[in-house]
Parts: structure tokens; sequence; C-alpha cells
């Protein structure tokens, strides 16, 4: 069982890489097809947790798009992704991820793929009263991100995504642009009008239906 384990793994990696190789090449040319975001997501599997296609392509523009610092919270293909695209640069990149099993899976493959420029941080999830987020480490003298991925703490914890700007607001720059996975849900669209009760806010639904949300400072 355990070499049946080993031997996925390793053909997980080796696709994995292949796909990687692809997107770096995007990534010269300043633009990702729909058939690299395809790959990605045929190699890293996880049907049901991973992000679809239209937002994993969306973020990897983004990412492109961008400059500074990127926090991820919650980790899977759009690490993977980030990653890549981030290599070549060394551009800093912290992942919280709560699930110790999934977090070692995670580390797993970074490492295989040579990764090391991601701060994969295992942040267990704890209370703040109304709501449950990530014990946020305290990022020592680290300058503020300039976009996040906020696709966790998953839905089925009390209050969701939503801690981020209560916990890591004033860790994130004021031209911060925030992208929330999920938005064609009613919690994921109260997180949005709950952090707009705290902060000016400016939002842009998009993909179908809205499924995922660009969020920024006023
Ligand atoms: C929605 S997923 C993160 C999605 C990620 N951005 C991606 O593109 O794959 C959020 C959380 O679900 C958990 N998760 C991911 N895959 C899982 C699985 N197969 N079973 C149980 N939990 C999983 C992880 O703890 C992760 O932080």
């Amino acid at each position: 069982m355990i070499r049946f384990k080993q031997q996925r793994l390793a053909l997980k990696g080796w696709l994995l890489t292949l796909v990687s190789g692809r997107l770096k090449l995007a990534a010269q040319r300043g633009a990702i097809s729909r058939i690299d975001i395809f790959f990605l997501a045929i190699a890293w599997g996880n049907i049901g947790y991973a992000a679809g296609i239209s937002y994993l392509r969306h973020v990897g523009e983004r990412v492109l798009k961008s400059k500074g610092p990127i926090l991820e919270c919650g980790s899977g293909a759009t690490t993977l992704l980030i990653a890549t695209l981030t290599q070549t640069e060394q551009r800093q990149f912290v992942v919280f991820e709560h699930n110790l099993e999934w977090y070692r899976h995670l580390r797993q493959i970074l490492k295989q793929l040579g990764f090391h420029h991601v701060k994969l941080i295992h942040a267990p999830l704890v209370d703040y009263g109304d709501f449950r987020w990530y014990k946020a480490p305290t990022l020592n003298r680290h300058p503020p991100f300039e976009l996040v991925i906020c696709d966790g703490p998953p839905g089925s914890i009390p209050g969701g995504r939503y801690g981020l700007l209560p916990i890591m607001g004033d860790q994130l720059s004021t031209s911060c642009l925030i992208l929330l996975d999920d938005t064609h849900r009613k919690a994921e669209r109260h997180i949005i009008t709950s952090w707009r009760r705290q902060r000016c806010l400016r939002f842009n639904r998009l993909g179908y239906l809205g499924s995922y949300s660009e969020v920024e400072f006023c």
C-alpha cells in the first residue's frame, strides 16, 4: 500500500513537472492559455476541492500582472500554479494551511518540484470569538501583501474565510487585491458584506454565475 502511494506520488510529481514547464513558458509569454490550466487541473486532480478552471486561470493572470508578496489561505492547485509563476523571480509567497495531513502532502510536492521559495505554514484554526481562523504567525518585518488568494478555511468552519480582514488586514497593502473564490454561495457573499462594514471596499463578481470575486480597498 505504501509502495503504491509512493508510486502514485512519483507519477503526480512527474506530471506536475511537465505542467509546470508549460506554465513557465506561458509566464514568459505573459499569457496563460486555457489548455495550460486544463493540464494543471488534470495533473492535480482533487476534484471537488480544487479551484475551477476559470478561477485558476484568473488567479494565474493576476499573479502575472501583480508585483510584491502574495498570501494564500488554503492550499491546493492554486499553490502549485502560483509557485510556478513566482519561481523565476523568487517572489515572496506565503501559504496558510490548517490541515496537518494536507500540509504535509503539499510540502512534499513543493519539495519534489523544487519550489523552495514558497513559505508553506501549518497554521491550525483557533477561536477568535465569533469566528475561527488560522493561528496567523507573526511575519516579522514582512512587506505588506499585494495579492491574496482567499480559498480557506473551509465553509464548514464558523466564519469560513471571514477572518482574513480582521486578522491580517493590517498586513495587506492599501492596493492589495483579494481574490475570493465561491462567491456564487451565500456565505461567501455575506463575508464581503461583513468586510464592507469594517472597511471601504470595492468588489467585482466574475466567472460563471459570479463564482469568484475581486475585492479591493477604496
Ligand atoms: C477549497 S480547498 C483549497 C483550494 C485550493 N485553492 C485549490 O485550488 O486547490 C480549501 C481547503 O480544503 C482542504 N482540502 C483540500 N483538499 C482536500 C481533500 N481532498 N480532502 C479534504 N480536505 C481537503 C485543505 O485543507 C484546503 O486548505
